[in-house]
């Protein structure tokens, strides 16, 4: 059996056209235009390129959008006084400093300086501390975006034996607590794994959906899952480069092998990778319409 490919790409694009929907009419019926702005220090090429995708969306999808670039050796003093400027500012509502920042700046003290209510990002430990409690707020981009595929495919999450693995701030932790819920897409029993984990085929084989957020190339192989497991891969690995110089990407888990044990999949690239840009830009246009006062 092969597996039904998950396609981030085309639930993302459906996502978009609902947002795009929504972002005319907000500026049709209320004169709100949602306003982002992405902030870069310095050039690494990964931030360079997730930034410059954000960017490109927020400009199709109608947003008054800000891309600021700071040196790599701007002062924390200096960044922060920025993230003020845009605190202040009413027509930005979402604030996303890209990560990671270079040694010398507290990156903690960074996302503790952004509005929680312009946190699309939804790292400032208030929206962190909301959402453990399940209270309104702006869920992290990556983990929504597993959410919403896991909804829009149809795949039962109450009473599922979930298995993440990995235990990122970003990604493990809170998409462990968010399935564990009360919620769409939650209800679910949950296991975390990380490094220190002994046997971690011993849980995963367990698993009906495998979330994998390790951050090592293909460490997933087929003996490690059971028939008909559903398969959500967060990685994004580099591992070289074709003859014009782009990028060879795969994911932690090893598609390949996976696929023909699993009921459903999500590929590298074309999965999780573009929900989390277009979760960004949801994040968004609710932190404009909670500022309008129309949600
Ligand atoms: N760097 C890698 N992923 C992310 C993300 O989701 N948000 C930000 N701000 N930086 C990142």
């Amino acid at each position: 059996m092969s597996a039904k490919i998950i396609s981030g790409k085309d639930i993302a694009r459906q996502i978009r056209e609902e947002l795009k929907a929504e972002v005319a009419e907000m500026k049709k019926d209320h004169g709100v235009t949602p306003g982002l702005v992405t902030i870069l220090v310095g050039e690494n090429p990964a931030s360079v390129s997730y930034v410059t995708a954000k960017q490109k969306t927020a400009h199709d999808l109608g947003f008054h959008s800000i891309q600021d670039t700071q040196p790599e050796n701007i002062s924390e003093e200096d960044l922060l006084t920025i993230i003020e400027q845009y605190n202040r500012d009413e027509s930005i509502h979402g604030i996303l400093v890209q990560l990671p920042l270079p040694g010398h700046i507290d990156e903690k003290k960074v996302l503790n300086a952004i509005d929680p209510d312009k946190d699309v990002d939804g790292f400032h430990p208030v929206n962190v501390g909301r959402m453990v409690i399940g209270e309104r707020c702006f869920l992290p981009c990556t983990p929504h975006g597993i959410l919403e595929m896991l909804i829009r495919s149809g795949v039962e999450t109450s009473g599922a034996e979930v298995v993440v693995v990995g235990r990122s701030n970003i990604v493990g932790k809170p998409i462990a607590n968010l399935m564990l819920q009360k919620r769409a897409g939650g209800n679910a029993t949950v296991t975390i794994c990380h490094t220190r984990t002994k046997d971690v085929a011993f849980h995963t084989r367990r698993a009906d959906i495998l979330v994998v957020a390790a951050g090592r190339p293909k460490v997933i192989t087929a003996d490690m899952v059971k028939d008909g497991v559903v398969v959500i891969d967060v990685g994004v690995n580099r591992i070289g480069k074709t003859p014009e110089g782009k990028a060879i990407l795969c994911g932690d888990v090893d598609f390949e092998g996976v696929k023909e044990k699993a009921a459903a999949i999500t590929p590298v690239p074309g999965g999780v990778g573009p929900m989390t840009i277009t979760m960004l830009m949801k994040n968004t246009v609710q932190a404009a319409k909670q500022f309008a006062g129309l949600a």
